[in-house]
């Protein structure tokens, strides 16, 4: 029979054939899997399949049996309109009236049906983490985890089809992806010893050390109650109000406000499981680990304008992100990687609780050892089947897997499944299809609403010998889950945490020091903006302490900004050894799925602009041509035009000429076209320059592209090029892109 794993390989192999065609010739983001008719169709055909990307959960029963069926008949079948009970149907246009200007007759069954289901498509959104993005992949396993772990699906070459949502953690689920947040990182594993959940964040650590703490930390997050505002951010009274007095949540908070808050893409972010979890081998020696997720392409940031801009041009910026760089074969890859430790009686590493989630081990400390590749490779097929509905818990273990006590992780194996309860409307959205298990299931759960599977028997229930004694228990010899037995110490019942827990400044001084001056300098900007968001100035003021036992030189420039005195510290100083593995600067990354904005007019020379064209594909990205205008230009698809092209968008811009300004540039018509710059160029490709040099991005041109630069006044910066071709231009912009911004643009200078 075929694997699982084999159908997603073929997958893989199938997109992967594809590619060199996809990138010669498109560039993602095509609707539908075939071309759109002018005219309305009238030939009835059977349904389109999904489009080439499009993956859709394995075709296997509630219990986990493969059916073949294929993808596209498990949401509709055959040519015709029916009635959900398969009935065909003659008209949807008009309701059954009494004569044609007569009342609705109640017998419309059709209209009923219709109308009575389309007033129950929307289920409660998740509490928190509720904007969210899937893709489908596979993880493949190195084999370097075996000697810790005896969980099947991390033994050597094995290949395990997989489903991971992004999602950010404040906003609602139509808010805008490029927010300042925490962005979690989940990912299913369907092993065929059971699914495996990994629900992790891009932040190591968190901001409350007790899950019973979880409510007042997202109360205090999510906008105000009377007036529902701000949507989806932290620069608020009652989030500054909360960190700035539960001081625990400092550590988060700070990476909250360093450049991790506003990832480029979810491509390029790491992940990690936060908590410290328990390891079993196959000898039933234990060892404690912590999870990350390396992504392929280094960790890049947006700049804090760029983010806000976003928000406004592209709130889907991150998702579309994620789809088009799947499309276009670029297929966004991680390294899962273990820190392992010792699993001793006292549970720390070097002096560091492993049980407090607001601690991070630095990897100079414990190296993150890879264990495994993921490569997404498919999008959904339908976001709300398998987005929506994928539901994910931290109780979803393998049999080499296990928890520890930290008191988070304690309070999250109770919530997520209480919380989906209501979310997926009662207790069998396991059977749903994005979180059916791989693994056979033979649970004695029975009945419920929604029932999907048809249970035979009579027994559900052990012991029995009515059903021959069936479901039996496992053994090891069959790889049954088994809990630890960690001893647990006596102790008084009490709400209390250990004392090494009180320790709520060391650690955020360590990654402040960690960090280049130019991300401290976000930081400094991010505080200030985020705390000048604030009404109340003790609570601006409460923060600044905070800060003052972080840092001198943060607290005194964020003060400065805010108008007010730096305060004296309240604890000493800690005396902490910097991680530059923290730091996101400083290194070369492969440049897979970038965008690269292409500025034509058509007097350029457009043989030329064609041979970038192919060499911005040939590198793995996607060439974007703006233009005066749409259609073509030279037989080149125009995919923006002076009036839709922003420069966020971009992660490099090219100019192939110096376009005069178009005739829709027009004050009346276009507030830009008033900005100030050279009557000669199209103003707003003034203004796109200007802000991909101030976004410190790489500008490259050619030929009469060159008198833009020099128009601008940025010929000659750093990081802005001009070539003799397009070829060595993009040569050289390619070369810059690899540091992920010009970084020299601006030189930082914390002190
Ligand atoms: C290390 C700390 C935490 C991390 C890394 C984390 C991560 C996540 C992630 C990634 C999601 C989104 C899952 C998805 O994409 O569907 C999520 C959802 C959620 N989390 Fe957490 N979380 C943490 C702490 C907590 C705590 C302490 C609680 C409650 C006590 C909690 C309750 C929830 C709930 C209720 C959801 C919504 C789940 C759903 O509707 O399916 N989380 N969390």
């Amino acid at each position: 029979m075929e694997t699982p794993a084999k159908k997603v390989k073929e997958v893989v192999q199938a997109a992967a054939e594809k590619v060199a065609d996809v990138l010669t010739s498109e560039v993602p983001g095509k609707p539908g899997s075939a071309p759109a008719p002018l005219a309305e169709p009238t030939t009835p055909v059977e349904p389109l399949p999904p489009k080439k990307e499009q993956g859709t959960p394995d075709t296997v029963t509630p219990t986990g049996a493969e059916t073949g069926v294929p993808a596209v008949a498990k949401g509709q079948q055959g040519a015709y309109l029916t009635t959900a009970q398969g009935a065909r149907l003659r008209d949807t246009d008009h309701s059954l009236k009494a004569g044609p200007r007569g009342p609705i007759l109640l017998q419309d069954h059709h209209f009923r049906e219709k109308i009575t289901h389309f007033d129950h498509e929307r289920i409660p959104e998740r509490v928190v983490h509720a904007r969210g993005a899937g893709a489908h992949g596979v993880f493949t396993a190195s084999g370097t985890a075996e000697a810790v772990t005896r969980a099947g699906f991390l033994k050597k070459g094995r290949e395990t089809p997989v489903f991971v949502r992004f999602s950010t953690v404040l906003g609602s689920r139509g808010s805008a992806d490029t927010v300042r947040d925490t962005r979690g990182f989940a990912t299913k594993f369907y092993t065929d010893e059971g699914t495996f959940d990994l629900v992790g964040n891009n932040i190591p650590v968190f901001f409350i050390q007790d899950a019973i703490k979880f409510p007042d930390i997202i109360h205090a997050g999510k906008p105000h109650p009377d007036r529902e505002i701000p949507q989806a951010q932290s620069a608020h009274d009652t989030f500054w109000d909360f960190v700035s007095l539960h001081t625990e949540a400092q550590h988060h908070t700070m990476w909250n406000m360093s450049d991790r808050g506003i990832p480029r893409s979810y491509r390029t972010m790491e992940g990690f499981g936060v908590h410290t979890f328990r390891l079993v081998n196959e000898a039933g020696e234990t060892a404690l680990a912590k999870f990350h997720w390396k992504p392929k392409l280094g960790v890049h940031s947006l700049d804090w304008e760029e983010a806000q801009l976003l928000a406004g041009v592209d709130p889907d910026f991150h998702r579309r992100d994620l789809y088009d760089a799947i499309e276009a074969g670029a297929f966004p890859e991680w390294e899962l990687g273990l820190q392992v430790f010792p699993d001793t009686r006292e549970e720390t590493f070097a002096g560091i609780d492993l049980l407090d989630p607001t601690k991070i081990v630095p990897e100079e400390l414990a190296p993150v050892q890879t264990v495994g590749r993921l490569v997404l490779n498919r999008t959904p097929t339908n976001f709300f089947a398998e987005t929506e509905q994928v539901a994910f818990h931290l109780g979803h273990l393998p049999p080499g897997i296990d928890v520890t006590n930290d008191p988070l992780l304690q309070g999250r194996l109770f919530s997520y499944v209480d919380t989906q309860l209501t979310r997926l409307g009662g207790p069998n959205y396991t059977q749903i299809p994005v979180n059916r298990p791989h693994a056979p299931v033979n649970d004695m759960l029975r009945d419920g609403f929604h029932q999907h599977a048809v249970h035979a028997g009579v027994a559900p229930y052990r012991p029995n010998s009515l059903d021959g004694g069936n479901p039996f228990t496992a053994g090891d010899a069959e790889h049954a889950f088994a809990d630890v037995p960690v001893v647990v110490a006596e102790a008084p019942k009490v709400r209390a945490n250990p004392a090494s827990f009180d320790d709520h400044y060391s650690q955020v001084r360590l990654f402040w020091l960690s960090m280049s001056p130019v991300e401290q300098e976000h930081i400094i900007r991010a505080y200030t903006f985020e705390l000048g968001k604030c009404y109340e100035q003790a609570i601006k003021e409460r923060q600044l302490r905070c800060l003052a036992n972080i840092d001198p030189v943060l607290c005194a420039q964020v003060a400065a900004g805010l108008g007010l005195p730096a305060p004296e510290p309240t604890v000493p100083l800690a005396d902490v050894t910097p991680s530059p593995a923290l730091s996101q600067v400083g290194a070369q990354w492969p440049g897979d799925g970038r965008i690269v904005g292409i500025v034509v007019d058509p007097d350029s020379d457009l043989d030329d602009v064609g041979a970038v064209r192919r060499a911005v594909f040939a590198a793995g990205m996607v060439p974007l041509l703006i233009a005066p205008h749409g259609g073509t230009v030279g037989g080149m698809p125009v995919q923006r035009t002076f009036a839709t092209a922003r420069s966020v968008e971009f992660d490099a811009v090219l100019l192939a000429g110096t376009p005069a300004p178009a005739p829709d540039a027009l004050p009346a018509r276009d507030a830009k076209a008033g900005a100030a710059g050279p009557a000669t160029v199209d103003p707003r490709v003034v203004l796109l320059v200007e802000e991909a040099w101030r976004h410190a991005k790489a500008i490259g041109a050619w030929g009469a592209g060159a008198t833009v630069l020099t128009l601008t006044g940025v010929a000659g910066t750093p990081g802005v090029v001009t070539a003799g071709s397009g070829d060595a231009a993009f040569a050289e912009v390619q070369q810059l892109m690899a540091a992920h911004r010009v970084w020299e643009r601006f030189p930082a200078a914390v002190a």
